[in-house]
């Protein structure tokens, strides 16, 4: 094959680009695309690590077969995770490479009966486990929960390439650079960021604990399964998911309103002027009923500041804002950030009562004072809004 994209001198990116899937999981816009990344191995055994999603498997096979030397085949299928993006065509894999088999732990054997009713040629492996493919070896590392309890890491020992499945990944197609080296990546940083705020992030604790395990493996690069191979600087992508699942915020603040009348958004924008004659620079002002959750979840990881503004709806939070916060919530949001509550009503209140339970139930440290007013703001009330937005801005600088 000419101009292979390869991370060594026999091991190749075989991924694809998805520009047509809108939305990732049914939830997530996709605006610049997805990347499902799967790595070639041609050694005396050939392995391909993970696969991609449904759609793209004759691009995948044809990548495969312009490597494989002749007289070979597919030896192994490792599977570092299950979820179909990377295993959408793993029913048909025996059929095409009857020699393979397919490796993962004992989760992964649970999922591939239930999920494509495979339960052979299935390899078992432990944690610390080797695969000798002849001149490369490869370590598995169990890391579950990153992103389902299957999840596991891959170690090719001679070049040091990690393979983490979803870890360490992102949002956005690979328009052309592959590697860290070929772009910018700070292009990529808020993809990864988002991507991290919209699937990982709920699973914080179990991240920690998986760069916690990889303290003691020798790491030249990062092959996630989701946007580019970090070769030149593995520690940039590790230390985003280190900061973001340890919840060390930024000082800045997001400011997210649900409004019917306006009313709502003249106390959320005052605020946010609070914020900003408190000497915050970082304000992120997201109206709920038409900024995507995707985006106000990733700013809200971002940064230490939260505020809620909500109009009262059928009793109770805007409809926007209820989703918002049931994302927040089991995503534990809460953790090392501040929150200002207010809100307004027409003739019976709702809104704040809801918005002061949920606050109740995290860590959120609230900052005063919280606001409820009955139809539109006077002047008075716009001044206690100011002042929030100042409150706010000493408490995310203290
Ligand atoms: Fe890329 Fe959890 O799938």
């Amino acid at each position: 094959m000419k101009n292979p994209v390869a991370l060594s001198e026999n091991i190749y990116w075989v991924g694809v680009n998805d520009y047509e899937t809108q939305l990732f999981e049914g939830l997530w816009p996709l605006p610049r695309g997805i990347s499902y990344n799967s790595y070639l191995i041609v050694d005396d055994k050939v392995a391909l690590i993970d696969a991609v999603k449904q759609f793209f498997l004759p691009d995948l096979l044809e990548k495969i077969d312009r490597l494989l030397p002749a007289g070979q085949s597919l030896d192994y299928l490792i599977i570092n995770h299950m979820e179909p993006d990377h295993t959408g065509s793993l029913k048909l894999f025996p059929q095409l490479f009857p020699r393979m088999k397919i490796v993962g732990n004992k989760k992964t054997a649970g999922f591939l009966e239930s999920y494509y009713g495979l339960t052979e040629p299935v390899v078992v492996v432990e944690e610390g486990e080797v695969l000798d493919l002849g001149r490369h070896q490869l370590t598995f590392y169990i890391t579950p929960m990153v992103h389902w309890p299957e999840t596991m890491m891959t170690h090719e020992t001679t070049t040091k390439i990690l393979f983490t499945g979803d870890a360490f990944g992102g949002f956005g197609a690979l328009e052309g650079g592959i590697f860290d080296d070929e772009i910018n990546p700070e292009y990529f940083d808020y993809e990864t960021l988002r991507y991290f705020a919209n699937v990982i992030g709920k699973f914080s604790p179990m991240v920690q604990k998986a760069i916690g395990r990889l303290k003691d493996v020798d790491i030249g690069t990062v092959a996630s399964a989701h946007g580019p191979v970090w070769r030149q600087n593995p520690r940039h992508v590790i230390e985003q998911y280190d900061r973001w699942s340890s919840h060390r915020t930024e000082p800045g603040a997001v400011v997210v309103y649900g409004s019917m009348y306006g009313n709502t958004q003249r106390m959320a924008e005052t605020v946010a002027r609070g914020l900003a004659a408190g000497g915050v620079k970082e304000i992120r002002l997201h109206p709920a009923s038409t900024s995507h959750l995707s985006y106000i979840l990733a700013d809200a990881w971002r940064f230490q500041g939260l505020v809620l503004a909500s109009c009262t709806y059928d009793s109770g939070l805007f409809p926007p804002l209820r989703l918002l916060k049931d994302f927040l919530s089991p995503k534990e949001v809460s953790q090392n950030r501040r929150l200002g509550i207010l809100g307004s009503y027409g003739w019976a209140g709702g809104a704040v009562k809801e918005m002061q339970e949920f606050a109740s139930k995290g860590d959120w440290n609230v900052v005063e004072p919280v606001i409820q007013i009955k139809g539109a703001p006077t002047e008075d009330a716009l001044e206690q809004c100011f002042t929030l937005g100042k409150n706010l801005a000493a408490a995310i600088k203290a």
